[in-house]
């Protein structure tokens, strides 16, 4: 039985298939179009390759759409589509009124990161569907909005999550250059990364700035760093960050 098809066999479906392995689904179970990746992940993973982007609309209700967001609306224009339908356009910064050429196919987005090739997506839906939340919840936890300006704003966490990189990069390199081992010190900088995350998500109920208070012990080490990067404008730094990668999506949209 297919499960969904993909319009876009570039590097987000490879993610997206991986983690559906991951999570126990099979690769036939996949139906993609038959551009890009197309031929090697079905030979890597099994997946079934349509004859076009029309077949994969013609066999499946529910089609993810994972083409360059430039390419969005072209990928879309004159398919099958009913009523049956939910299109769920992973391109971001392109919002659903974009894709109407779609209609009467219902129209989602979502914002997946690559950690769904492990099942650690936390992945935006805009707008809510409890069916697309258990497909969705294969590759990690869902975060549903009924807003489209709230999703574009959780979007911006795919850019957030690429930076997490560079800070862990920033450190292991630190510590490589004051003498550990570079796989040593790049696996600890991830854990510390992971386990800051994985601490904070799982006390949603404490405000992250006691969490923050209750580690900087005054006169410490926490504090002595905290206190360094304020005074070099970090905290702004990032902010800004935040707010050029939603004027990048805004601008594409
Ligand atoms: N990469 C990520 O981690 C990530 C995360 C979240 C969201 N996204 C979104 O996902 C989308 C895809 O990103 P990507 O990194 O996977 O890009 P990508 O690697 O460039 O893949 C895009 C694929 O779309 C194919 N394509 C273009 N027009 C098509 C059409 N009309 N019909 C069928 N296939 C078509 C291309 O095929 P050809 O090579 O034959 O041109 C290419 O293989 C983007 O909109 C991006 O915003 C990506």
């Amino acid at each position: 039985m297919t499960a969904f098809g993909m319009i876009g066999a570039g590097h987000l479906a490879g993610f997206l298939i991986k983690g559906w392995l991951h999570a126990g689904g099979a690769g036939d179970e996949i139906l993609v179009s038959p551009r890009g990746q197309a031929a090697a992940y079905a030979k890597q993973f099994g997946v079934r390759v349509a004859s076009d982007n029309a077949a994969v609309v013609a066999q499946t209700k529910t089609v993810l759409l994972a083409v360059r967001p430039a390419h969005a609306a072209a990928a879309v224009q004159g398919l099958p589509w009913s009523g049956k339908h939910r299109l769920i356009s992973l391109c971001a910064g392109v919002a659903v009124s974009e894709l109407s050429m779609a209609v009467p196919a219902r129209i989602h987005r979502a914002m997946p990161i690559a950690a769904a090739a492990i099942g650690q997506s936390p992945t935006a839906l805009y707008p809510p569907n409890d069916e697309i939340e258990t497909l969705l919840s294969r590759f990690g936890p869902v975060f549903p909005f009924s807003n489209e300006g709230h999703f574009n704003t959780a979007s911006v966490g795919g850019a957030v999550y690429g930076w997490a990189h560079a800070l862990i990069l920033e450190t292991a390199d630190w510590f490589s250059t004051q003498g550990l081992p570079p796989e040593t010190a790049q696996t600890l900088a991830a854990r510390l990364f992971e386990a800051a995350g994985m601490a904070t998500a799982e006390r949603p109920e404490t405000p992250i700035a006691e969490v923050l208070q209750s580690l900087a012990t005054p006169g410490g080490i926490t504090e002595a760093g905290l206190n360094a990067l304020k005074d070099r404008g970090a905290d702004a730094a990032w902010r800004a960050a935040c707010a050029a990668a939603a004027e990048k999506m805004r601008s594409r949209s």
